[in-house]
């Protein structure tokens, strides 16, 4: 079994991101004041957003009166990001940089810390290191933003089984949900307070499963691990005969709800 890397590239998904994961402009705009909101944001307040990608939901930033920072991996990603700044911004600044290293903001400058569909591709004890050193010692939260499907939405159901068969391999790919709770249990270990989960909105979505197959194949990783080719196809392979049988075929349109979910902690 041959893992050629654990890094989650995203380079060759910039362009279509957006499309194929999309949230809608309401959603976007609608997670930005929520974060504000729980965070206490006034202006001038430094707002830092990791793994920012395309800037879907950070350039709704803009409009507020913070100094905004977001960082990403992923160049391609950010320079759709910055398609989308325009005129650019003095007070925001778009940069490149690995969130399982040194994050590249100043010590103790954040207010609020946050991070939407990112933090369970990361390390999580690192996620937690730099926050509290880049929080603002006087007033500073870390909100994460995912989005929730209904246990049984063809999503949902396609990526279990996906899991199960990776663990057939002895691959284990990661879980969001455990992730999330795990980092949280690390934050208050160290004293952080939990702000409870809020959900910030609600939608009705209609997949088949031959969407969540083509998605797969079109990317290099399969639930956050990155495979050999020869690997990927065989699990591939072996969830598409499952979901003809599961669903009676690959085109079945399945109706489900997605909510997108704010949760997070006061680190002062
Ligand atoms: C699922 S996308 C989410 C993008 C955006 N936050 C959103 O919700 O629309 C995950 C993002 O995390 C970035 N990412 C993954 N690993 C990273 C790392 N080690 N450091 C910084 N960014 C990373 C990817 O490049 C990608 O842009």
């Amino acid at each position: 079994m041959v893992l050629t890397s654990k890094k989650v590239n995203f380079d060759d998904q910039a362009k279509t991101f957006e499309i194929r994961t999309g949230l809608s402009e309401a959603t976007c705009q609608a997670i930005v004041k929520t974060a504000l909101d729980l965070a206490e944001i006034k202006p001038g307040d430094s707002v830092v957003e990791v793994g920012a990608g395309t800037g879907q939901i950070g350039q709704w930033f803009a409009p507020e009166s913070v100094n905004y920072l977001g960082f990403d991996l992923s160049e391609p990603m950010l320079a759709e990001f910055r398609r989308h700044l325009d005129p650019p911004r003095d007070d925001f600044q778009i940069v490149q940089g690995d969130a399982n290293q040194h994050w590249p903001v100043a010590d103790g400058s954040a207010n609020l810390i946050f991070s939407s569909r990112t933090l369970h591709l990361l390390n999580l004890e690192q996620v937690v290191q730099e926050s509290w050193r880049i929080a603002q010692p006087e007033r500073a939260v870390v909100l994460m933003g995912n989005v929730q499907r209904q246990k049984n939405s063809v999503k949902n159901q396609m990526r279990d089984q996906m899991q199960n068969l990776l663990a057939q391999n002895t691959l284990q790919g990661r879980k969001k949900n455990q992730l999330m709770r795990q980092l949280i249990a690390l934050f208050t270990q160290r004293g952080a307070q939990v702000i409870e989960p809020v959900e910030v909105s609600q939608w009705q979505v209609v997949n088949t499963p031959r969407q969540s197959l083509e998605s797969w194949r079109g990317k290099a990783h399969l639930a956050g691990i990155e495979l050999a080719e020869g690997i990927k196809q065989d699990v591939l392979d072996r969830l598409q005969i499952w979901a003809e049988d599961k669903f009676g075929g690959l085109d079945q349109p399945i109706e489900s709800e997605e909510t997108y979910i704010l949760q997070g902690v006061r680190l002062y």
